[in-house]
């Protein structure tokens, strides 16, 4: 991989992909995290007195209303704010002005790439034109995008088709930082999977089993590994399609998966800790209970290496931190190699407090999970 620091970028005008894609709610980021991390690679490309194009998306655009709930403005402006220079934002992704703007200007971005996504996933799709537009705008390309490293897309590997291609310090950050866990693993190799939904997720999960040593499972998509193990999930989030595939899975690696023995669920706004053979139809897990939270203390003790994705419970809830809170407890007293990667375990670990406890925190959700599992960057074309 060639990064910047070992290329001859003064004066350019560069076209630089981050992964600004951050959580937002009611009008507000969630975790500037990525935002953050974007910005020593655009400091270092500033000081070689290049000019830069920054591009990124932001979460997926499907239709009309998603272009409105997702527009890149509002992390324009906090990155405006972080760096202390104003930066030109342009709303049309295929604006004819981008040249001569990026000509005179130290710092423009651009609107959502995935805009280019309606009608057609022009930018999904890697569209052949879409790329090479965007690829003529510039002299190089930098791509610092590591949460987007497992995707080909215009912005991405289209562009790194058609324009010397380079990559940033943040990238260069991961690649080393996830080092110990995608070649040099100590094992026991114990991986906490959490999160919402394992439709994503599911070649993923299989590929990191061959890998690991045992896989604490959490979350939404606990409740369907418990639902494929024949437990009533009551009327909690599960995905239904992968229950055949998930019992499959567990029937082959019964040693390594653990599921959980006991719940926190909630029932017409009454919430209660049950043994998971208790659950009823009409109640919802939402965390995971206290002997399966001892259970999963006594694999983090053991373990050499350790992965966190995802959170096993609705930490955002007061009523249902309680079991994140506890894992994060229990891995801040371990020496293990600790990494935790993806939006929700990041702004997880930071909202509660325990960033220190781990040797690395990685930006990457799916592309993390995918560089551990095959060891290569997708948009790198290997
Ligand atoms: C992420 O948040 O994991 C990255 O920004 C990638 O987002 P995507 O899964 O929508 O491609």
């Amino acid at each position: 991989m060639n990064f910047i620091e070992n290329a001859n970028l003064d004066n350019k005008k560069v076209i630089l992909r981050l992964d600004l894609n951050v959580t937002i709610k009611d009008g507000t980021i969630v975790d500037d995290t990525k935002i953050v991390k974007s910005i020593p690679t655009i400091k270092y490309l500033l000081n070689k007195n290049c000019n830069l194009l920054i591009m990124s998306h932001l979460g997926k655009v499907k239709d009309e209303l998603d272009k409105k709930d997702n527009s890149l403005y509002i992390v324009c402006e906090r990155l405006s704010k972080l760096l202390e220079m104003n930066i030109v934002f342009v709303k049309d992704t295929r604006d004819e002005r981008l040249k001569s703007l990026l000509k005179e200007n130290r710092l423009v971005m651009l609107e959502n790439t995935r805009y280019e996504d309606l009608p057609s996933s022009l930018e999904s799709g890697c569209d052949d034109a879409l790329s090479r537009f965007w690829a003529s705008l510039g002299d190089v390309f930098v791509n610092d995008a590591f949460g987007t490293t497992h995707r080909r897309h215009a912005s991405n590997y289209g562009i790194s088709k058609y324009l010397e291609t380079y990559y940033g310090f943040l990238i260069e950050e991961e690649v080393k930082g996830l080092d110990p866990i995608v070649n040099n693993i100590e094992r026991p190799f114990v991986v906490i999977m959490g999160g919402a939904k394992v439709d994503d997720k599911i070649q993923l999960i299989k590929s990191l089993i061959d890998k690991c040593d045992y896989i604490l499972v959490g979350g939404g998509i606990a409740n369907t590994f418990l639902a494929a193990s024949g437990f009533n999930v009551g009327e909690s989030l599960y995905s239904k399609e992968y229950v055949d595939e998930i019992s499959g899975i567990i029937t082959e690696h019964r040693d390594k998966i653990i599921i959980p023995s006991d719940v926190v669920v909630e029932n017409s706004g009454i919430i209660n800790k049950k043994n998971i053979t208790d659950v009823e139809d009409t109640d919802k897990i939402y965390d995971i209970g206290d002997a399966t939270i001892n259970t999963y203390r006594s694999y983090i003790r053991k373990a050499e290496t350790i992965f966190v994705n995802g959170t096993v419970g609705l930490y955002e809830d007061e009523r249902y931190k309680n079991g994140t809170e506890e894992i994060l407890k229990e891995l801040s007293k371990c020496n293990a190699y600790k990494i935790a990667g993806g939006g929700d375990a990041v702004a997880s670990v930071n909202k509660l407090g325990f960033d220190q406890a781990f040797d690395f925190l990685s930006t990457g959700g799916g592309a993390t999970l995918e560089y551990i599992a095959f060891g290569s960057l997708k948009c790198n074309g290997e």
